[in-house]
């Protein structure tokens, strides 16, 4: 073996290992272990165990009622779990840590509606959300916060990530449903997450649209961590790397789109019933 490929045989090797040991590895960023919670005796999560590893594309699906919503819900704060643990990175566990909090220490979430500022400029959106940013109310009753050159010049890459260049000083009320859902993945990216979560980004957009949306969402991989929650098939088709098929609040398979829907299990739960 030469240098070369010895050098390839050891990371191989290292990926293997630390895939093996994933929810202790270094290249996680989130990890979600025995995580249950009961609404009204009901498992809602039950036994969920996660991981994505930093810069990961984790596509999500699974049958109405799965627990994909609440996971994202507990990932963020918004609902407490009964039991289990939920770490970003080695060592931020946010269950110790508000909503708030949460989001400031790198988790982005985007809900399924847009939900932009429509009366306000594209701009304005984007330098309201931009790092450090709390002042919507200086939004409404002056002019966009003031940003610095560096700012500014990191607001322009990201219109340009999220194709809305042309359309920096339109109003966001002026834009389609689609260029609104770019628009909030935009203003997400402004606060320079290393974690996305998107729920059901695709639902209403036309079929260009999706197609910029899945080009979008692998383009944020690698320098973010992008988990999406999807219903529509065919665009998890376009975007799909390893996906987690979630039923009854846990695991039901994990793997390639054509693993997991050749899984019989699967299968007969949730890709067989439609
Ligand atoms: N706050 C809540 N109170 C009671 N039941 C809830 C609550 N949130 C979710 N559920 C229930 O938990 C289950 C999982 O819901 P959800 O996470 O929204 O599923 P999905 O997003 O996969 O469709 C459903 O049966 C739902 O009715
Ligand atoms: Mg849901």
């Amino acid at each position: 073996m030469n240098q070369a490929s010895s050098f390839h045989y050891q990371a191989e090797t290292d990926a293997r290992q630390a895939y093996d040991n994933i929810h202790v590895g270094k290249n996680v960023i989130l990890y979600l272990d025995d995580v249950s919670v009961s609404f009204d005796g009901f498992k809602a999560i039950n036994n969920l165990n996660l991981y994505i590893d930093r810069g990961e594309l984790r596509c999500i699906i699974g049958p109405n009622g799965a627990g994909k919503s609440t996971m994202m819900d507990i990932i963020t704060g918004k609902t407490r779990p009964d039991s289990g643990s939920v770490f970003l990175g080695q060592n931020t566990d946010l269950l110790k840590m508000s909503e708030a909090e949460i989001a400031c220490a790198g988790i982005g979430r985007k809900f399924q509606k847009p939900t932009v500022f429509e009366s306000l400029l594209v701009y304005d959106n984007l330098s309201l959300a931009a790092a450090g940013s709390k002042s919507v109310f200086g939004a409404y009753f002056g002019k966009g916060r003031q940003l610095s050159a560096e700012q500014n010049d990191f607001l322009d890459e990201v219109l340009n990530t999220i194709g809305l260049t042309a359309y920096k000083h339109r109003l966001a009320g002026e834009c389609s449903h689609g260029q609104k859902q770019w628009l909030e993945i935009g203003m997400l990216l402004m606060q320079k997450p290393q974690l996305l979560l998107i729920d059901e980004p695709v639902a209403g957009m036309t079929h260009g649209e999706i197609e910029r949306t899945a080009e979008l969402l692998i383009g944020l991989a690698g320098e973010h961590a992008v988990v999406v929650v999807e219903h529509d098939m065919e665009f998890v088709r376009k975007i799909a790397r390893k996906v987690t098929v979630l039923h009854q609040g846990s695991v039901l398979a994990e793997g390639s789109l054509t693993e997991v829907q050749n899984n019989p299990q699967v299968i007969d739960v949730y890709l067989g019933g439609h």
